[in-house]
Formats: structure tokens, sequence, C-alpha cells
């Protein structure tokens, strides 16, 4: 705690980064194991790069609560492989029809789509069986991750929620209210049951719960506010995904409804409200603003 507060942002997502993807594969089968196509196409896509900021917020939220809670890796690599599941899915010609993702062809471009989408149910059924064998904590705490993960990637205010509305707003009118409802859940969802997931973890009192989901909330908003932004304002290269897809598919999203000065404002809101809700954190939640703040200023 004390040695990661010390070094800089930059080097603990490194540290954290490595540490999550030593447990994704400790869990994810081998390419040599049958059947391995499946394999192949999983870890493909899994190990493309990719920031972990789900896993990263999972742990920083729990160093809020407890020193260094034994194992926490292992429970933060589930959303990962959710994430990941969700990329793959996102993709498809049927979704948003990418090519390129994590800086390499998509799945289903590499692999095909039958087994990009089989690639992606496997790795969203690992993320449970991960969960259900989790040791360090009781069975009452690991129910407890399992809601929290199945809610935040359903359908109702969930990240499939989010995706039906996102893939039935395109070329409808950009309203507010649908854009807001749309980011919440295929986005923001995931990220405030990282947060809450890492609290779970560490045993957070109630009072401490509400506080992170409330910056989860934020930090989940902004993430997506700003995701849109990046796809006006960089190139493919830097972003390792087709920049300017959301236009040209004519999507709900924040750059569309307010432009993008007033979008990048609004992220700087949920950034300060993120902090904000800290408030009743100390020191311990250093790791947890400097997320918040990495989220608006990242560029990729
Ligand atoms: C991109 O997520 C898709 C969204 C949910 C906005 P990330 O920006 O976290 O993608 P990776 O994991 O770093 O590739
Ligand atoms: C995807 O949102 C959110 C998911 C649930 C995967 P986007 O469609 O904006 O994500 P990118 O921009 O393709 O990464
Ligand atoms: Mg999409
Ligand atoms: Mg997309
Ligand atoms: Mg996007």
């Amino acid at each position: 705690m004390i040695k990661a507060q010390q070094i800089s942002l930059q080097e603990y997502l490194a540290e954290q980064v490595q540490s999550v993807e030593a447990v994704l594969d400790e869990w994810v089968p081998q390419e040599n194991v049958e059947p391995s196509s499946i394999h192949k196409a999983m870890r493909y896509s899994l190990f493309a790069g990719g920031k972990r900021i789900r896993p990263v917020l999972a742990i920083a939220a729990a160093r809020a609560v407890s020193d260094s809670p034994d194992g926490i890796e292992h429970a933060t690599a589930t959303l990962e492989l959710i994430h990941t599941y969700s990329l793959i899915h996102d993709d498809l010609p049927a979704l948003d029809n990418d090519d390129l993702r994590r800086g390499r062809p998509t799945c289903h471009k590499i692999f095909g789509e039958a087994m990009a989408i089989l690639a992606g149910d496997a790795l969203l059924t690992l993320a449970f069986e991960v969960l259900s064998r989790l040791k360090q904590i009781n069975a009452e705490r690991k129910i407890r991750l399992v809601e929290e993960l199945s809610r935040a990637a359903g359908t109702v205010g969930g990240m499939i929620g989010g995706q039906v509305n996102d893939l039935e707003g395109e070329r409808k009118r950009p309203t507010a209210l649908l854009l807001e409802s749309i980011h919440r859940a295929k986005t923001g969802a995931l990220l405030r049951a990282s947060v809450r997931m890492g609290a779970i973890y560490a045993g957070a009192t109630k009072e401490q719960l509400a506080a992170l989901s409330e910056y989860g909330e934020h930090v989940g908003l902004a993430f997506q506010i700003i995701d849109d932004v990046l796809d006006v304002e960089e190139p493919s290269e830097s972003l390792g995904k087709t920049a300017g897809k959301d236009e040209a598919q004519q999507k709900i999203t924040f750059p569309a409804v307010y432009g993008l000065e007033r979008s990048r404002e609004m992220a700087e809101e949920e950034r300060l409200a993120s902090h904000v809700a800290l408030r009743m954190f100390d020191d311990r939640a250093e790791r947890l603003r400097q997320i918040a703040d990495f989220i608006v200023q990242r560029k990729a």
C-alpha cells in the first residue's frame, strides 16, 4: 500500500495490468488444449493489450477499504473476461461491424464469425466459473459478486440492455435522455460493478459501498463520454480501433447530442463529482482519484 502510493500512476497501472494478465493466463486454457480453435480465439482477443481498467478499478476500490485483500486479482479478472466477450460481440458484423480492435484485426476477421461468437460465449461462461472457484472469500460474498457481475452484464440497466438501446438508437434522433440511458447501461454498469466488486471483496461497510458506487457511476459515465470524444478526435492508429465509426453509423453519442466541447466539459464534471463521492476516504482512495483523472485525460 505505502509502496503503491509512492510509484507513479503509470507504473502502478503497469503493475496491476501484469498481475491481472498473469491470472487470466492461468484461467484461460492454453492454445494447445482441445478444442484448440476456440482457445486460440479467446486468447487472441484477451491478450491483445487493453487497458484493463475494470480490474484496476476493482483493485483500487478494495485498497480504499482494506489492505491488499488476498486473491482479489482472481475476482477482478472476471471483469476483463466479460468485457472482452462484450468487445468481440460488439465488433461482429451484426453489431458494429468493426475490423480493428486493440490494434489487431477483430476476432471474427481472423477466426470467422461462428468462432468469434463462441469465443465471446466462452469468456462469459468462464467468468462465472472463476467466481465460483474463488478460494479466499466465503460463499455469501461470492454470491454477492455473482449478483453484481451478472446484473451489470444483463438486460435491465446492464451492458446488454445498453447494447440493445445503442443498436436500436442508430439513425434515431439523438436525444439527451436516450443518450444517458444507453451510456449508463452499456458501459457505466460494468464500470460501477467493477468498483463495487472490489469493495465487496474487501468487506466494505454499507456506507463505504454507497460512496464507492457513486464514484463508480461518475467514472462510468465519464469513461463512455471520453470513448465517444476519442472516436471523433483520435486516429485509428492511436485508438487501436476504427476511428469515426460512430458518426458513420449514426450512433447516439455525446458529441452527436452536445458537441465536442460540451462533451469534454461534461466528462470533467463527472470527474469532479467522482472525487466528491470519495470525500469520506483518506489517502487510501488516492489511486481511485488518479484513475478518475486518467479516464478523462487518456488518449486511447
Ligand atoms: C472500449 O473499452 C469499449 C467500451 C466499453 C467503451 P476500453 O476502452 O476499456 O477497451 P480496452 O479494454 O482498453 O481495449
Ligand atoms: C461498446 O461501446 C460497449 C460494449 C458493451 C462493448 P462502443 O461500440 O462505443 O465500443 P467501441 O468504441 O467499439 O470500443
Ligand atoms: Mg457498440
Ligand atoms: Mg463498437
Ligand atoms: Mg465507442
